[in-house]
């Protein structure tokens, strides 16, 4: 399995491009189900998630082609199969994003349960609440959350909590259903909102998204568009939090400052001098950066995405930072690692006290989950020594090229093959 090698204490200077959002990316992909013409999508990000996604929508007989540039072609004139294998499921949970597009265009679906996962239990129960809703037969057979419905029927759904995945999957099982659908205590992430242009490209009428009420109304079909996908904000933010620990100057482009208030509020206030246009973020850090506090939350609240990148930073700053995670019971996992490091964190139930340290010393570490590997570079970044991430193939999930863009920086990070 690939490692990093990182050689730590090395300041962060140069300019680099933000890829598409994964999380972007993943529901409009899927919502290339909903239609049997083209759906032309630009800055798709090239990580295994996508790829993983792509698979599975081969598998059932999609036309999926990757062009050069982060163009995907998507075509599902030809659909043979209504399943999701437990063995691609099980590799990444977001491919429950298939279950309302297929049921809304094909009456039918079988999905693979996505079980357990490292951050915690993370149902789909909200999913399946939603689509019974609107008057899908849904049952639960050999580790299969299996639905058929005619025609899915407009309903009023409100879920009990806020949930991403199932805003998503809803909505786009809405657009096609017959009737009005109103979705109540939405999810109001940029994601969200990405894919609702989208399916406004496709003909769909939407209206409320980017609010936690969001109501459709179906139409008889959708058809081919185009979309570039919104720039990814937790992998700006990652890069920014690298700076704020290793110190330097940088810049990114393609980015989009405006879904990230925030991420760029806790920075600000750790000390980072940002500085914004439309679709770039400079931003520089001299010196040792400051404890800032913080509980995750819904969009428009602090992402849960960037808890553990901050937390790294966090173990380097001057004073002491109270962090609570709202949103998954298991997502400290992070700690641990960082205490091997030398960090001085506490856990109690959801809340961690991080007392900051004025050094980190480099060791060999490992994550288990996506956000927990990126919290790990930041702090090998940033320590004294080198540093040993083991199993990276977390990171390689959700970000692109990560180490060529930190060597762009000028870090001194390798690929272990
Ligand atoms: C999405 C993101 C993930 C992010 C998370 C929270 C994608 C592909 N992934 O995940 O990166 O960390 O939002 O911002 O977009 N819940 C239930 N029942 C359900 C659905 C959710 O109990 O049917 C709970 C979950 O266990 C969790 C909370 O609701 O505690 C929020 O989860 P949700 O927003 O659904 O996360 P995902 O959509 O899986």
């Amino acid at each position: 399995m690939d490692k990093l090698h990182i050689e730590g204490g090395v300041a962060l200077e140069g300019e680099i491009t933000i890829s598409g959002a994964k999380n972007a990316a993943l529901p409009i992909l899927c919502a290339g189900l909903l239609t049997a013409d083209t759906l032309a999508l630009d800055n798709v990000p090239d990580l295994r998630d996508i790829g993983t996604t792509l698979a599975l929508l081969q598998r059932m007989g999609m036309h999926a082609e990757r062009e050069t540039g982060g163009r995907v072609r998507l075509r599902a004139d030809r659909i043979h199969s209504q399943e999701a294998p437990y063995e691609l499921v099980k590799t990444m949970r977001a491919s429950i994003l298939v279950l309302g597009p297929l049921l809304a265009r094909f009456g039918q679906a079988r999905v693979s349960l996505p079980g357990g996962c490292a951050i915690g239990q993370r149902p789909v129960d909200q999913h399946i609440k939603g689509l019974a809703a609107m008057g899908a037969r849904i049952r639960i057979e050999h580790g299969f959350v299996v639905a058929q419905a005619e025609r899915l029927r407009g309903a009023s759904i409100l879920t009990d909590m806020v949930t991403v995945t199932g805003t998503e999957n809803l909505m786009m099982a809405a657009a096609l259903a017959e009737g009005r659908t109103v979705l109540e205590n939405a999810a109001c992430e940029p994601e969200v909102v990405d894919l609702a242009e989208v399916l406004i490209a496709m003909g769909a009428r939407i209206e409320g998204h980017g609010t936690d009420r969001i109501v459709i109304e179906g139409v008889d079909s959708l058809h081919g568009a185009t979309h570039r996908i919104v720039p990814d904000r937790i992998e700006a933010g990652t890069f920014l939090c690298a700076v704020a620990a290793a110190g330097g100057r940088v810049t990114l482009r393609d980015v989009a400052p405006r879904t990230m208030g925030a991420i760029l509020d806790k920075l600000a206030d750790a000390g980072l001098a940002i500085e914004c246009g439309e679709d770039w973020i400079r931003a520089s850090m001299d010196g040792r950066p400051r404890a800032t506090s913080f509980r995750t939350s819904e969009y428009p609240g602090f992402p849960t995405d960037m808890q553990a990148q901050v937390m790294a930073l966090n173990t380097l700053a001057e004073g002491t930072a109270v962090i609570t995670e709202n949103i998954f019971e298991n997502r400290y996992m992070h700690v641990q690692e960082l205490c091997r490091m030398g960090a001085d964190i506490d856990i109690d139930g959801h809340t961690a006290v991080v007392t900051g340290v004025p050094e980190l010393s480099g060791a060999t570490v490992m994550a288990t989950d996506l956000r927990a590997s990126a919290s790990l570079v930041i702090a090998g970044l940033a320590a004294r020594g080198q540093t040993t991430v083991e199993r990276i193939y977390h990171l390689d999930r959700g970000y692109e090229r990560m180490e060529a863009k930190l060597q762009a920086l000028g870090a001194r990070i390798q690929r272990i093959r």
